[in-house]
């Protein structure tokens, strides 16, 4: 791998950047509504103890270490733009890079696993990311992207919702964010030649009285949504006052998971 400095991405500064004073409570929220739909999905592959694995963009580094436990004979190299919320401490087989992914590239063939969660779509380059990564494969590699589908925010059947989900698209559109691209997913990896596609989709919660994701999404992403007067602290306060109804319920978006394997041989097996 060749190690380049990391290059200015929205995650490199700004509201989705790691000095938001937020970010390790939004990565830790992802982990804590996410993880279990994830794993049930690699759990799924025939997951060799030998296997090498790439996680892109591994955040707060729960799925990193799940695979490093589950390969225990083979290694796990957890990539991030920045790495300070990655806990090196738990795992001999689990190999830390900071570095920006759209600039790095590895030998072809070198993983049996790459699985990257809720990168692509901030990423510009992303249609162009899911190439490169599947040319990262071994034969027979899986390939598990996971990301994103927002739902129209003018079909919230909460007004409040309506107006603070409009907002936060818009500032993720600002960023290059695409919180639609996901759909395209199991076609993208069929056209790029991964056979065996298959997906799955994890709705998403906002209210459910403790079943929340989105207040530390919203927190994080308030100062901004605020300075862009997109929405006001009234609508904060009422959020909050709404999380306390057990009759909000909401699903603002899917998270789309997409996996395909390379053709031509099988992973590395201990066996
Ligand atoms: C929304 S978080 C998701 C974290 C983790 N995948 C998860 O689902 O728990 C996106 C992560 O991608 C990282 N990231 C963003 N752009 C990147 C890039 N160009 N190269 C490497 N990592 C990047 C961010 O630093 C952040 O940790």
């Amino acid at each position: 791998m060749t190690l380049h400095p990391a290059a200015t991405t929205p995650y490199s500064n700004g509201m989705l950047s790691n000095d938001a004073p937020h970010e390790r409570d939004r990565l830790e929220s992802i982990q804590r509504n996410v993880d279990a739909f994830t794993t049930g999905i690699l759990d799924g592959l025939p997951i060799d103890a030998s296997w090498n694995c790439l996680e892109l963009g591994a955040g707060a580094g729960s799925i990193a270490h799940w695979l490093a436990g589950r390969c225990p004979d083979g290694r796990v190299v957890a990539v991030d733009i920045d790495t300070r919320h990655l806990d090196t401490g738990r795992a001999a087989n689990l190999e830390i890079q900071e570095a920006d992914i759209t600039r790095e590239d590895y030998a072809p063939g070198n993983f049996d696993l790459v699985h990257a969660r809720y990168l692509f779509c901030h990423l510009q380059e992303r249609d162009d990311m899911i190439a490169r990564a599947a040319r990262w494969l071994s034969p027979g590699g899986w390939l598990v992207v996971e990301e994103p589908y927002h739902l129209p925010a003018d079909t919230s059947p909460f007004p409040l919702v309506q107006r603070i989900l409009d907002a936060y698209q818009h500032l993720y559109r600002e960023h290059g964010a695409d919180m639609t691209w996901a759909r395209g997913l199991p076609a993208l990896l069929a056209r790029n030649a991964l056979t065996d596609v298959a997906f799955a989709g994890n709705l998403g919660c906002m209210g459910g009285l403790g079943k929340d994701r989105w207040l530390p999404l919203l927190t994080q992403a308030a100062p901004a949504l605020l300075a862009d007067g997109l929405i006001t602290e009234a609508d904060l306060n009422e959020f909050a006052t709404l999380l306390k109804d057990p009759a909000f319920i909401d699903i603002p978006q899917v998270t789309i998971s997409a996996w395909g394997r390379r053709p031509g041989g099988t992973p590395n097996t201990s066996a």
